[in-house]
């Protein structure tokens, strides 16, 4: 990106952008517009305040609004003794040098110094950046280097584990918010240039697999089973169960009437037992056995796939409950004998934590069996092995479990083992992401149950409102694909929008709507921005000579103030982990952008007004269409 950057650090008397990028921690002023700034009233206030640039670098901060100014400094954080912060501001104010080349002389509120950029030189070196670094525009690939100095040592690995539904049950809506937020961090991970690995670990191995295989014999139809694998296992799975429930309550009636000899004979014999002979053998390595189960996994897995691609989500593993090997979990076993972790109660294995933790925590952790008396491992159990195993195979530097928030003792319980195993370090580098529930979520034909069903009936209201405008209706080319890739916005942003942690309601009618902060909303502004650059039809060379002079409207200027945060917004995101972050600047963006239309108007303009404005609104596009491929979303060019 050089040039122009290099053009604009020349404004600056004696500026180095090399210097700067020493000088300042994760400083990349050839990428990040905010850098050049931050670095540059560094150097002056360093001088003003007589302060340590360590000390005032990172105390230049954002502000909550574009009428606070683009940078503000919190005078107490320069932590000079003696005076009283307002008149420290005061002070410092009135000795910043006069006609400052980037920056409008400071103003004071309160303990605050307000830095307001100038915008002549912030379109000139904000516009040509984001058309240059075009889809890369707020990536920051240097912070994924194991050593920034040395881009040969490599990148760093995360592995994000997400979505993890369970094989012939429902795909409920804390599978859907894994996946949603899951894929979201990903990208936001790739961006920042770290390796990535994501897992789908799928919950695929249990005594219900060797139900499951039971009804396959008995009900199962082969053809339906290749035509939609998901529906077909998932009624074998209802159906037995149903089954099952009737056996338990006639065991239980047996037992009231005191008949217990009938009722041990179908505790023998019964469904149930059956099941547990029949996983028994999948656990032997039984090859029928073994194989009717990885086909029922392989096939449900393919489908999986192709739902998963409409939300631009591809895994690089399925692993899942099935994939940990006995051995493994007999050597954590063994170890967390061996460190008296575990110890025996009633027959089975529990770790009782408040014997290993102080305190109230070690009594908030509780007592979880890791082996049942019949031998068999948990969940848990499966999770110690399957996370060290990880450890193993990518020598991860980060690992995010993204689980809903009713997990959160399990995973607490985990990385708590992983600890007391003597495996502090590999704790330490695990995070659990969690996430409140979606009420009432259902679709019109009933209760949802897998991630198709609630797509298609997104999509199915999504074209209702596509039909309700004719006009406009009319002339979208492809309305059914329209409708989908609007649907699965819809879903998405209603998902991304409040904080993770809070619950939302699942509402059709307003995640839909045009109005409001929505999915269909933000895909709007997008492709009214195309709309305007193909009718325009110019080239990117025409866009290189615009004219910044020529953007002097209030407008245009806070909105290339906005456009030059996005590299910020998203190192930011990088340490709330909120998509939340994302989409309220892509709210404020493009509030800014349907307001600015009726001021800068570009088709019908002066040619060289028509050019400067399209310059502005290409930009706007660009920094659109990434966030929103961050959060996982498709833009449309046209609707
Ligand atoms: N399959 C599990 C469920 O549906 C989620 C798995 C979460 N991940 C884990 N490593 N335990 O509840």
């Amino acid at each position: 990106a050089g040039s122009t950057v290099d053009q604009l650090a020349s404004l600056v008397q004696g500026f180095s952008i090399r210097e700067a990028e020493q000088k300042y921690p994760n400083c990349h002023p050839d990428t990040n517009p905010f850098d050049l700034y931050r670095a540059h009233l560094t150097n002056v206030l360093t001088k003003v305040t007589g302060v340590d640039a360590s000390l005032v670098y990172p105390a230049l901060q954002w502000t909550t609004g574009l009428d606070k100014g683009d940078l503000i400094l919190a005078t107490p954080a320069l932590r000079v003794k003696g005076k009283k912060p307002d008149v420290l501001a005061a002070e410092w104010v009135a000795a910043f040098p006069a006609d400052d080349p980037l920056v409008e002389a400071p103003t004071v509120n309160g303990y605050f110094v307000q830095f307001f950029f100038k915008p002549l030189p912030l379109l000139k070196y904000t516009l040509p950046l984001i058309q240059q670094q075009g889809c890369h525009f707020g990536d920051n690939k240097a912070l994924g280097l194991r050593d920034a100095q040395d881009p040969s040592k490599g990148k760093k690995t995360i592995v994000i584990e997400f979505s993890s539904p369970n094989i012939a049950k429902p795909f409920h809506a804390g599978h859907l918010r894994s996946t949603i937020i899951g894929g979201f961090l990903a990208n936001l991970y790739a961006g920042a240039g770290w390796d990535v690995v994501r897992i789908n670990y799928l919950g695929d191995w249990g005594k219900q697999y060797g139900l499951l295989a039971l009804a396959f014999e008995r009900y199962g139809d082969e053809a339906a089973l290749e035509r939609d694998p998901i529906n077909h296992l998932y009624e074998l799975y209802v159906k037995i169960n149903k089954e099952l429930a009737v056996e338990k309550d006639q065991m239980d009636a047996l037992k009231k009437e005191g008949k217990t000899d009938e009722a041990a004979k179908i505790a023998e014999t019964g469904l149930d037992e059956q099941a547990r002979q029949y996983f028994r053998k999948m656990t032997d390595g039984d090859a029928a056995a073994v194989a009717q189960w990885r086909r029922f996994r392989d096939m449900s897995i393919v489908r999986y796939r192709d739902t998963y691609a409409r939300l631009n989500i591809v895994f690089d593993s399925y692993s899942g409950e099935s994939q940990v090997p006995e051995a493994a979990m007999e050597a954590s076993a063994q170890k967390m004998a061996e460190l008296n972790i575990t110890e025996e109660s009633e027959g089975a294995l529990i770790v009782d934590f408040s014997k290993h933790v102080a305190g109230k925590e070690g009594k908030r952790l509780e007592r979880p069996l890791v082996r049942k008396r019949d031998g068999t491992a948990l969940y848990l159990t499966r999770d110690i092995s399957e996370l060290l195993s990880r450890q193993e195979r990518y020598h991860f530097d980060k690992m995010i479990y993204v689980v809903a928030s009713q997990q959160d003792l399990h995973l607490k319980q985990l990385f708590k083992i992983i600890e007391l195993m003597g495996y502090q370090a590999i704790a330490d580098k695990c995070q659990h992401i969690n996430f409140g529930l979606v009420l009432g979520m259902s679709t019109r034909k009933g209760t949802v149950k897998f991630l198709d069903d609630i797509l298609r009936d997104v999509a199915d209201k999504m074209h209702e409102v596509m039909r309700a405008n004719e006009v406009k209706y009319a002339q979208v080319e492809n309305p059914e694909a329209t409708a989908d890739i609007l649907g699965i916005s819809a879903v998405m942003v209603q998902d991304m929008t409040g904080k993770r942690i809070n619950n939302y309601t699942f509402d059709m009618d307003k995640m839909t709507s045009f109005e409001g902060d929505t999915g269909p909303y933000l895909q709007y502004a997008h492709a009214r921005v195309c709309s305007i650059e193909r009718r325009a039809n110019l080239t990117a060379q025409d866009l290189a000579t615009a004219d910044p002079n020529l953007l002097n409207e209030p407008h245009a200027i806070n909105i290339v103030r906005l456009l030059a945060q996005w590299p910020d917004v998203v190192q930011n995101t990088l340490k709330t982990l909120e998509p939340t972050t994302v989409l309220t600047y892509l709210f404020k963006m493009t509030h800014a952008l349907s307001s600015s239309y009726d001021h800068l108007q570009v088709v019908g303009s002066e040619p060289e007004l028509l050019k400067a404005r399209l310059s502005l609104y290409v930009s706007a596009r660009i920094v659109l269409n990434n966030g929103m491929r961050l959060l996982g979303l498709s833009p449309v060019d046209r609707m």
